[in-house]
This record gives C-alpha cells, structure tokens and sequence, in this order.
C-alpha cells in the first residue's frame, strides 16, 4: 500500500522542495498538506506539482480538533511548519512559541491519544545548539540557543524525545544547517541578496558580514529527510550538513559575482542582538548510519540557485506586493 503522509508547513519553502522531491521519489505517496499561511508560506511554492497528487488543507497545527481528524488516514506526520524568521522572533517572540512549541506539542498530544502507529519526524535546526568557536557539535551536545527562534525550535525537540522516552511514541528529529534553493521567501539571506542585487538596491550585511553558516542546497536536505523516514531510530536524533562553511559577506561576494553585480551594493548594517558567530554540525551519524551523503557542489547549486531566481522573476515580483517584504521588523533595508 502507498504511503499517506500529512506535511505540515507545506507551502513553505522546504517543506514544498520535499514534497517535489517525494513525488519524483514515490509516485503513489499521498500527501496531505496543512499550512496556515504564515509569513514563509506561498500557494505558487507548489508550482510544477500535480494537483492530483496532493490535498491542501488551510489550518494550524495547534488546532488538535482539526489534527485529529486529519491523522485518522496517515503514515506519516512530517513537521515543517514553523515560524522561522530570527528577526521576527526577536521583535515578538510570541508566535513562535505557539507555533513551533505549541503546535509541536499539539501534534505529539493528538498522536499519542489517537493510539495509531504514527511516524513523526520533526524538522529542527542547527542553531538550537548556538555558537561553536571551533569543532562541530554532535547529536548529544548541550542545546544553548541564543534567540527566541531557535529556543522555540529546541524545545520542541525536546518534547519530541520526552514523548519517545515517556509515551513510546515513534518520533525522530533532525537539525539541519542553513539551506538554500529555488522557493526560500525573500526576508532570507540569499534570495534577499539576489533580488536586491537584481533590482539594484543595497544588500544589509549585519555586523562585519563574518558570521559563518553552513550552507546545504535544499535537495540535499529532503534526501536526508526521506533516509530519516525510512531507517531513522526512533527516540534518535540526525544532524544534517554538507560542510559548506561561510561567511556571510564571502556568500554575498560570490552572489554578486554571478550576477555580475558591483561590491559596493554591500552595505553593512548594525548588528542584530544574540547573532551568534558560527554554527557547525558533525553529520556523521546520518552518513555512517543512514548511508546520506550530500549529492550537490556548493558552487554548483548556488550557481542554480541564482539562475532560477532570475528566471523565476514572476515568482518573487508577486510577493513583494503582496507581503511587504522590506518591512521586516527589525531593520528596515530599504
Ligand atoms: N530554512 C532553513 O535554513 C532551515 C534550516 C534548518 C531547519 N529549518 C526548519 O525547517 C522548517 C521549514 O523551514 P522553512 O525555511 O521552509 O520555513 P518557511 O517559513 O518557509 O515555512 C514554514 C511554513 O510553516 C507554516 N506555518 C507556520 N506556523 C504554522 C502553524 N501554526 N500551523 C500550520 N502551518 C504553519 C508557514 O505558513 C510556512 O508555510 C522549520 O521548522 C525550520 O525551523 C529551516
């Protein structure tokens, strides 16, 4: 029997590049969309898709009435949906704890009296675990999140193996590194960097544009994702990295480029409060355990990445009137 799945925070931007890449994957998986239409969330993220092959559903994951209901016919919950802007965490941290912790909860709560075997896989982020001066964090290292965005994000990991712990229930997490790729709304680093770049105006680097990340093209990440689903541990957690550590003003640098754009768009804006320095993931336990390995070449991918904003220009123009992008809470980068 094909597999049912409800993905939560579906029109998201990786939450729409998994479902893509899971009908490429499994022609016969059901998918079952619920998304609220947040801030991230976008209709057209599902362009290219086969209508036939999903529902979509405009609801909260902390409605458990609506949960409950829906989990009756699935396999699967996959947990995307979050509210996911550090900028907006700071400026009101409220809705990510009803969203990401709340919601999480609630979806762990309506799994657990439903009395079904229920896959759950929760999608967290390397920045639960803060900072790291030197070396990479492990899936046991201590959590020490820096902003109202990544506390929310680790403390739903930890109702997530609390519920595996004390209710048996078949949960796994991830935490994964910053990604890139076609779909990421425009308040993110890199397609803020593009389209700005693209429509001439100065792109915000905060501080001295020296905090590295670690990139992943989104692809690689849904990869991981489905090997999770299928072999993960339950109660386990999977760090996810490609290994693609940058700093940020060097990302920016290397975007211009391609788009044979000058340095001097770069503008560096006063630092946000709680930035933390560095993130780095070891992601041996996936590659060793799992068999995962990234697939895509960083420059590669973001050479990919930058020619489909540029193509997709429909895509992102109908956002900007829409969502008010540059009015982001924080900083205003006009
Ligand atoms: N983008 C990254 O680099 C990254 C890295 C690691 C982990 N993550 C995690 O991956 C997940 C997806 O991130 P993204 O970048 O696609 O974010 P996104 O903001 O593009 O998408 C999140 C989606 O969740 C939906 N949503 C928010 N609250 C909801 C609620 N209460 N009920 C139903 N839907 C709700 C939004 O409408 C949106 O469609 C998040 O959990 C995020 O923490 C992201």
């Amino acid at each position: 029997m094909s597999m049912r799945f409800l993905i939560t925070g579906g029109l998201g931007f990786i939450g729409s590049n998994f479902i893509r890449y899971l009908l490429n994957k499994n022609k016969d998986a059901r998918v079952t969309i619920l998304d609220k239409i947040s801030q991230g969330a976008n209709l057209d993220n599902l362009q290219g898709i086969d209508d036939e092959n999903y529902i979509f559903i405009k609801g909260d994951i902390c409605d458990s009435k609506s949960i409950k209901s829906l989990i009756e016919n699935v396999d699967a919950v996959i947990n995307f949906a979050a509210e996911t802007h550090v900028d907006r965490s700071i400026a009101d941290p409220w809705p990510f704890f009803k969203s990401n912790v709340e919601g999480a909860l609630t979806l762990l709560e309506v799994i657990r009296n439903s009395n079904k075997s229920i896959r759950f896989i929760q999608i967290g982020t390397d920045e639960s675990y803060g900072e790291i001066k030197e070396g990479s964090f492990i899936e046991n290292n201590m959590l020490k999140p820096s902003s109202p965005y990544s506390a929310s994000k680790a403390s739903a990991d930890m109702f997530c193996i609390a519920y595996h712990n004390t209710y048996d229930l078949d949960v796994t997490v991830t935490r994964c590194t910053n990604n890139f790729g076609p779909f990421q709304f425009l308040e993110k680093f890199i397609p803020k960097v593009i389209v700005r770049a693209y429509l001439d105006l100065k792109v915000p680097i905060y501080g001295s544009g020296s905090n590295i990340r670690d990139w992943i093209y989104v692809n690689d990440h849904c990869e991981a994702i489905c090997k999770v689903l299928e072999k993960g541990r339950a109660g386990h957690i999977y760090n996810i990295a490609s290994g693609n550590e940058l700093e940020n003003i060097k990302v920016a640098e290397n975007i211009l480029r391609l788009m044979n754009k000058p340095k001097s768009l770069i503008e560096f804006v006063e630092d946000r409060p709680g930035h933390d320095l560095r993130y780095s993931l070891d992601s041996s336990k996936i590659r060793s355990e799992l068999g995962w390995k990234p697939k895509y070449k960083f420059q590669e991918a973001m050479e990919e990445t930058v020619n489909w904003y540029l193509s997709n220009e429909h895509w992102w123009k109908k956002l900007l009137d829409e969502k008010n992008i540059h009015q982001t809470p924080w900083k205003l980068h006009q």
